[in-house]
């Protein structure tokens, strides 16, 4: 089975990470095939809202790891075009994103699983979320333009602290801090988004888009995102980096 299925609901692109054995992290060829998702969406008129959510009981563990450790060893991470790598090129493109995006989230949301929600105008969470930014512990720099994001979000010390020391939030923690549209039953989440997602898709278009540009001014985001990514992939070639990962890979 692939492991990004697409599936349309009347005018919503509905994209689903199907790797519940692996959590969901998400490896290369799964950034190439959201993106494309993505951009299919963007020409397709008829496409009005997307969706994204997981099968089984986790979002997503964050970026794959042991695909991370290949990239960074044979460079394609860290030494080609940042336009030409998968993750970016994946980060681009919902930053980028025009149309309205909604989240379904259930269990463990670690990594670029949180990050993404950051670029999601609807975001509904099964009682189960939990969201991790451990990229502190990995001696990694934050991504998605969530060093920035998250200060304006939250204020700075919190943002801080949940960036280093208290790296992680449930559900309603997430929400009061105004992360989420909501919790709800785990049983409950994929619909709650769903309706969203459809009743945004009945919004007058254009008007819903440019709303969307002005309220979260994306080409300021993408200039973030690059500057982080830059020490992002120094970050990778470090021992910090290079310890935690093989920390994990020889559990
Ligand atoms: N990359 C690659 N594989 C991953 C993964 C990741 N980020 N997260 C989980 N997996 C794999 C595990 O290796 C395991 O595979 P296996 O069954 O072949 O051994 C499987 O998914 C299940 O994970 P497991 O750790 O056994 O589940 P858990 O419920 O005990 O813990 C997590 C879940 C998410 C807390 C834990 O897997 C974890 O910490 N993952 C890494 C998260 C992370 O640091 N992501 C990178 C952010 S940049």
């Amino acid at each position: 089975m692939s492991l990004i299925s697409l599936n349309r609901h009347e005018g919503v692109m509905i994209i689903s990470l199907n790797r519940s054995e692996k959590k969901n992290a998400i490896n290369s060829a799964m950034y190439e095939a959201m993106t494309d998702a993505i951009e299919e969406a963007v020409s397709d008129s008829l496409v009005r809202a997307l969706m994204i959510k997981a099968e089984g009981n986790d979002f997503c563990a964050g970026n794959d790891i042991m695909d991370f450790a290949q990239g960074v060893a044979s460079g394609q991470i860290t030494k080609a075009p940042m336009e030409e790598v998968p993750v970016f090129r994946f980060l681009k493109a919902i930053c980028m994103l025009d149309k309205p995006l909604v989240a379904a989230v259930r269990g463990q949301a670690v990594g670029i699983g949180t990050t993404l929600l950051f670029h999601c105008d609807g975001v509904f969470l099964g009682q189960s979320a939990k969201l991790s930014l451990p990229f502190l512990k990995l001696g990694l720099v934050p991504e998605a333009a969530s060093s920035v994001i998250l200060v304006q979000r939250l204020g700075y010390v919190r943002a801080f602290s949940l960036l280093t020391t208290k790296p992680h939030l449930s559900s309603d923690e997430a929400c009061q801090l105004g992360l989420a549209n909501e919790v709800c039953a785990d049983g409950d989440v994929e619909t709650k988004a769903l309706d969203y997602a459809l009743a945004l898709s009945l919004l007058p278009p254009m008007a819903l888009s440019q709303t969307k540009i002005l309220m979260r001014d994306p080409d300021a985001l993408w200039e973030i995102m690059v500057r982080e990514g830059m020490l992002f992939r120094e970050r990778l070639q470090s021992d910090e980096a290079r310890n935690a990962f093989m920390a994990f890979m020889s559990r």
